[in-house]
């Protein structure tokens, strides 16, 4: 099993021990609207293991217990959406990211509410089960729904002018709780951009490789220190990447 499938089958597997805790797990708080339940470390343990086992030399890097990089490097995330899935909402994933030499190749999320896998590989496509995904065609601004993600990691009003540019550019907008999903979103065609002022590496190193492998494009979100300390974030399909990169206020990475 090479390290896709595996990565695949891992995240469906960590996701069907999330969704035992689905809105039942105890939560607590690790900050302001930072809400972590013991589901996330149960699932972040799974995770750990799992990789020890099958690739006991790979570094890991995981939101609950953190770790340090390396050449074969995992980025996991073990629930993204945690706010959503401690309140019962069903919008939350597993996330599981893998890079090699900084580079990101693979990228497995899973959402155990719908019992969807989505993943990619550098050069492979991206998937959503036995399907293949394509960012959306639609080219026009006034027809675009943007996600613009949220949290406290930078001000409010940095946030505000944000959903200021965007709605003035006649984008809709959401905000749906889950980096990880609002990534796939764009990847499946479904918006057609996901925006974030600041957003850490696990939450979007696997959502980063399927936007692109289904023809999108991002930001270099790994330049500078992204990798420890996050980024900027933004994901656009191609016939608005110029356009939204500009509103935005992130610059595209070309390819
Ligand atoms: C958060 C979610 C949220 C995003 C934040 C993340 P968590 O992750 O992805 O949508 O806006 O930046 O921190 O705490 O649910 O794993
Ligand atoms: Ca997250
Ligand atoms: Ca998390």
């Amino acid at each position: 099993m090479d390290r896709h499938d595996f990565a695949r089958a891992l995240a469906r597997d960590a996701g069907k021990l999330a969704h035992k805790g689905f809105g039942t797990s105890t939560a607590s708080m690790k900050g302001t609207h930072d809400v972590v339940t013991e589901m996330d470390r149960a699932v972040e343990r799974f995770i750990r293991d799992a990789i020890a086992q099958r690739f006991p030399r790979d570094a890991v890097i995981g939101e609950e217990e953190g770790g340090g990089a390396g050449d074969h490097l995992w980025l996991i995330d073990p629930i993204d959406g945690t706010a959503n899935y401690a309140r019962g909402l069903p919008r939350y994933c597993v996330s599981i990211g893998y890079l090699e030499h900084g580079r990101p190749l693979i990228g497995a999320i899973y959402d155990p509410s719908h019992d969807w896998l989505y993943s990619a590989a550098r050069g492979e496509g991206a998937w959503q089960d036995g399907s293949r995904l394509a960012v959306s065609p639609i080219d026009a601004m006034n027809a675009a729904t943007v996600e613009c993600g949220w949290s406290t990691r930078r001000t409010t009003d940095d946030y505000l002018a944000l959903l200021g540019r965007v709605m003035h550019a006649g984008c809709a907008i959401w905000r749906k709780g889950s980096g990880a999903l609002g990534l796939v979103d764009v990847a499946a065609g479904r918006s057609e951009a996901y925006c974030e002022l600041h957003i850490n590496a696990w939450d979007c190193a696997a959502g980063i490789v399927i936007v692109e492998e289904a023809g999108g494009f991002c930001n270099d979100f790994f330049a500078g220190d992204g990798l420890a300390e996050g980024n900027p974030l933004i994901a656009t399909n191609a016939a608005l990447r110029d356009e939204l990169a500009a509103t935005i206020g992130i610059a595209v990475a070309l390819r």
